[in-house]
């Protein structure tokens, strides 16, 4: 029987940076994206149903006062986005967060980060596919004047039977992953400057309804309004990482990737006060429609129904599209990580004929499906931003682990220890707490079934482990 001290170091063994470093530079991908199509690569998949849908969800929570929410939930990516770059300047390999936290924190943490990641991205594409539907129900309703009835367009628990949309283009962005045909950087670039075209857009019509009586009572339900509605717009700013995925890409990664990740998170946060301030301001909250696509609603009230809803809708639908295309990228991608690992199954790191992952697409493409027909925006909006707060939160502990640790280690970038990392954690904990009490139950059922597949299968078989197994053959 293996002793305690035998079994915590075991949980706790680490993957070398150098040997992530390592593996980094010898990647088979080509390494051509520079700095602007980094900035567009975080953009494009932050940009999408947070600002588009989920503003109308969380305005009543705060009121007016959403606009300080969007503040509040910029601070804790803030900080959290400079441990990243500290970290991608450090390590930059593709992976994300599982891979640092792995080089870091050791096995068990980083499979427990993997684990949220499955939330942060695989989840995250389901609440984005939800929000895409109703921006296409819009556009078909403003064209065509034919909507998808609410019954194929609603999950079971918002009245409908399945939510076919949302299912389709989750089905769509699957096929396409599986030709190969990744988007390249320039339809990237093309997508990401459409969004915020129209946002910029919104905010030129908006403003001119702008009434500065919405804005009061400004924060009617108080801190708390303010904090919940933040736990719930922090989904926004998810995916401003996105960049740390791309490692392996980059040209000049550890000039480039922290750079990237802290001007993405620049521009996304300007977009999003201007964007909440000028709809409540024009409509007043009570009018920022929760029922889908808000932001053609508002522009409805402001010019009544003609081509500016339209254009809104027609560009949230190719905006919303590209972050579906993008996050499920990112998802198929942590899955390799964690398989060339040995903690998830062979199979998903497995090529297909077109130098693809293709069960692994498969596979997350057809879940991924399945959850955004059947389960309503709210509840994966939430599910989503846990995990990614949980994760967020292990990467800000990675960054005091990893001075501690290899204090030596070249890094192009460097936060301010501890200061900038504690208060990552603490914005991370603080919106945590704000997240409504079933969000915590599923999390903690999620985190129990993460537990049992981690011991009964990847514990045994990860590649560190057996790696260590072959030394200790050899040795006696
Ligand atoms: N931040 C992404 C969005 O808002 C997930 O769609």
């Amino acid at each position: 029987m293996p002793g305690l001290s035998t079994i915590t170091a075991s949980l706790l063994r680490t993957k070398p940076v150098e040997q992530l470093a390592s593996e980094g530079e010898h990647t088979a991908l080509r390494r051509s994206m520079g700095l602007i199509p980094l900035i567009a690569l975080s953009v494009g998949a932050t940009l999408g149903t947070g600002i588009f849908v989920v503003l109308g969800e969380a305005a009543p929570l705060a009121g007016p006062a959403v606009v300080v929410s969007f503040v509040v939930a910029a601070l804790a990516a803030l900080f959290s986005a400079l441990s990243y770059a500290e970290l991608a300047s450090a390590v930059p390999v593709s992976g994300s967060a599982y891979s640092y936290t792995y080089a870091t924190l050791g096995e068990i943490v980083a499979w427990v980060c993997g684990w949220c990641l499955l939330l942060e991205y695989g989840v995250s594409v389901a609440a984005v596919a939800v929000g895409w539907g109703a921006y296409l129900n819009e556009f078909l309703g403003s064209t065509i004047g034919w909507r998808i009835p609410d019954a194929l367009a609603s999950a079971p628990s918002d009245g409908g039977i399945v939510n076919l949309p949302a299912a389709v283009v989750v089905l769509i962005a699957t096929g396409v992953l599986l030709q190969g045909v990744r988007e390249s950087a320039r339809v990237t670039t093309v997508t990401t400057m459409i969004k915020i075209a129209v946002l910029v857009f919104f905010v030129v019509v908006a403003v001119t309804a702008f009434n500065s009586s919405n804005l009061h009572p400004f924060a009617p339900a108080g801190i708390s309004g303010i904090s919940a509605a933040a736990s719930m717009v922090f989904f926004s700013f998810i995916g401003f990482d996105a960049a740390s995925t791309a490692g392996e890409e980059a040209k000049n990664p550890q000039r480039d990737l922290p750079r990237a990740i802290i001007i993405s998170l620049g521009i996304v946060t300007l977009a999003y006060v201007l964007v909440a301030l000028t709809a409540v301001g024009a409509v007043g909250v009570d009018n920022v429609s929760s029922s889908g696509a808000s932001l053609s609603t508002v522009l409805e009230q402001v010019t009544g129904r003609g081509w500016p809803a339209t254009i809104l809708a027609a560009g949230a639908v190719v905006a919303i599209a590209s972050v579906v295309l993008t996050v499920l990228y990112g998802q198929t991608r942590i899955l390799v990580a964690m398989s060339r690992d040995g903690l998830m199954p062979k199979v998903l790191s497995r090529v297909g004929s077109k130098r693809v992952p293709t069960t692994n697409i498969l596979i997350v493409g057809g879940a991924v499906a399945v959850l955004s027909a059947l389960i309503p925006l709210g509840e994966l909006v939430n599910a989503t931003n846990i995990g990614t707060l949980v994760s967020f939160g292990l990467v800000n502990i990675g960054v005091l682990v990893l001075r501690r640790t290899k204090p030596d280690l070249p890094r192009s970038f460097r936060t301010l220890v501890p200061l900038v990392p504690v208060l990552g954690v603490g914005m991370c904990v603080w919106l945590l707490v704000h997240l409504p009490g079933v969000t915590w139950l599923a999390f903690t059922l999620w985190s129990a079934v993460g537990l049992v597949v981690y011991f009964g299968y990847g514990r045994r078989r990860s590649a560190l482990s057996r790696a260590a197994g072959a030394r200790a053959e050899v040795d006696s």
